[in-house]
């Protein structure tokens, strides 16, 4: 006989969040995070170990007060496996691990170190796929396009990619695996001391010949942070943009009038790209530890609980953002959406990723006029943490 599972106290204070599952989360989430944001804005979901966030209002609040919710935490599996970095710290140590990269990655230098190369790496990619008439945009065209920028920014030649990607694999898998509970792994540990030599000698080199040394030479890091908060840039540079550019096209490519607007007024890129964000972030969730006993919209938080806030349902929130699930290009504040988060923790990375992302989608709308979702498969986007479509298919 199967006993009934009585619910905990907490359970029985937050229904919808006790009955939430990680396939909900994963496959379509939306409609369950807009309960959640009017029933339980701070709800306690068993399925996440953790309490969810879901209004606009209260994720700022959590992501503005980094003493209180704080990411310096041993559970935090990235800085298991890469050390300490920007991402895992609070403070003081995470203003001196943040700041060598704050002027490098600024509108201007960005645009003079990357434009170029951005619209180069696009029209490659599309000169390689443009005859075939079909294909996989995601692995074929985003991803491609997010490693090799992201090689150049940390100074290493476009035909290292692949053991860029590589690396990046095996540092995800150790992880993933630490945060399944079975430790480092071995493959993991490699890749970490590889891109660290490979990095050591760039930030050793000229100061002017990337992004990386340019920020190195104006740090007081020892060359293990350096090459810890490099590897960081790494993870950024690569999942969230991939996503980014894949989740834009795949918006688009489903909305025909609106992509119709688009291609007749180019103007209107930015306003595509922070729609897309907004309906679809790549980095759909981030985690926090409270640092002490707390009580949020309702919810009494103990010390140590971990706190993950919802951007994807912070940035469909009605209260800010009217018509929260359409896409609308004339929308007037589109770009209050949290894609990028906000706080000491805001993506450093913003307007690199920007520029890519407008660099990919002009050159392939310019260069593939018909182009289309493939009717044959399925394209829609799937993820707990990083959310984008698992396969592209287009024709054109
Ligand atoms: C060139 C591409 C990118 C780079 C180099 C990059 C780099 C970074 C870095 C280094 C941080 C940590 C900042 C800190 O903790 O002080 C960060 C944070 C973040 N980035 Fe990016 N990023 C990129 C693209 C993206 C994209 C495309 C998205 C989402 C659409 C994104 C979303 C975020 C979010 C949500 C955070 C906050 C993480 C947290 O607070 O826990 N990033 N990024």
């Amino acid at each position: 006989m199967q006993r009934e599972h009585r619910p905990s106290p907490r359970e029985a204070a937050f229904p919808l969040g006790a009955k939430l599952s990680l396939e909900q989360l994963r496959s379509d989430p939306h409609p369950t995070l807009a309960r959640l944001r009017e029933h339980e804005p701070v709800s306690w979901v068993p399925a996440l170990e953790g309490w969810l966030v879901t209004r606009h209002d209260l994720a700022l609040e959590v992501m503005r007060d980094a003493e209180v919710f704080t990411v310096d935490d041993p559970r935090f599996s990235t800085a298991l496996v890469v050390g300490p970095s920007m991402l895992s710290l609070d403070g003081l140590r995470h203003a001196q691990h943040r700041a060598p990269f704050v002027a490098p990655f600024r509108p201007a230098q960005v645009r003079a170190r990357f434009a170029e190369v951005a619209a180069q790496q696009a029209e490659l990619l599309l000169d390689r796929l443009a005859p075939a008439g079909a294909a996989e945009l995601r692995r074929e065209f985003a991803g491609p396009m997010a490693g090799s920028i992201i090689a150049v920014a940390l100074g290493l030649e476009l035909r290292e990619v692949p053991s860029v990607l590589a690396w990046y694999e095996a540092i995800v898998g150790s992880v993933t695996s630490i945060t399944a509970g079975a430790g480092a792994t071995v493959e993991g540990e490699q890749a970490v001391r590889g891109l660290r030599a490979r990095l050591e000698r760039v930030v050793a080199g000229d100061p002017n010949a990337s992004l990386l040394a340019a920020a190195a030479s104006r740090s007081g890091l020892t060359n293990e942070e350096i090459t810890s908060n490099a590897a960081v840039l790494l993870f950024g540079g690569i999942e969230t943009t991939e996503g980014m550019i894949a989740n834009a096209i795949l918006q688009l490519l489903e909305l025909p009038e609106q992509l119709e607007l688009l291609r007749r007024d180019p103007q209107l890129l930015d306003a595509a790209i922070d729609e897309s964000l907004r309906l679809e972030p790549a980095a759909t969730v981030i985690d926090r530890y409270a640092s002490a006993e707390l009580a949020l919209a309702g919810a009494s938080i103990a010390r140590g609980e971990l706190v993950r806030v919802s951007i994807a349902a912070a940035n469909r929130d009605p209260a800010v953002f009217d018509d929260p699930d359409r896409f609308r290009l004339d929308r007037a504040n589109g770009r209050r959406h949290l894609a990028f988060a906000q706080g000491p923790h805001v993506c450093v990375g913003i307007h690199l990723a920007r520029l890519e992302a407008r660099a990919a989608l002009a050159a392939l709308l310019r260069r593939l006029p018909g182009l289309r979702l493939d009717p044959q498969r399925s394209a829609a986007p799937q993820g707990l943490v990083f959310r984008k479509p698992p396969r592209l298919d287009v024709v054109w």
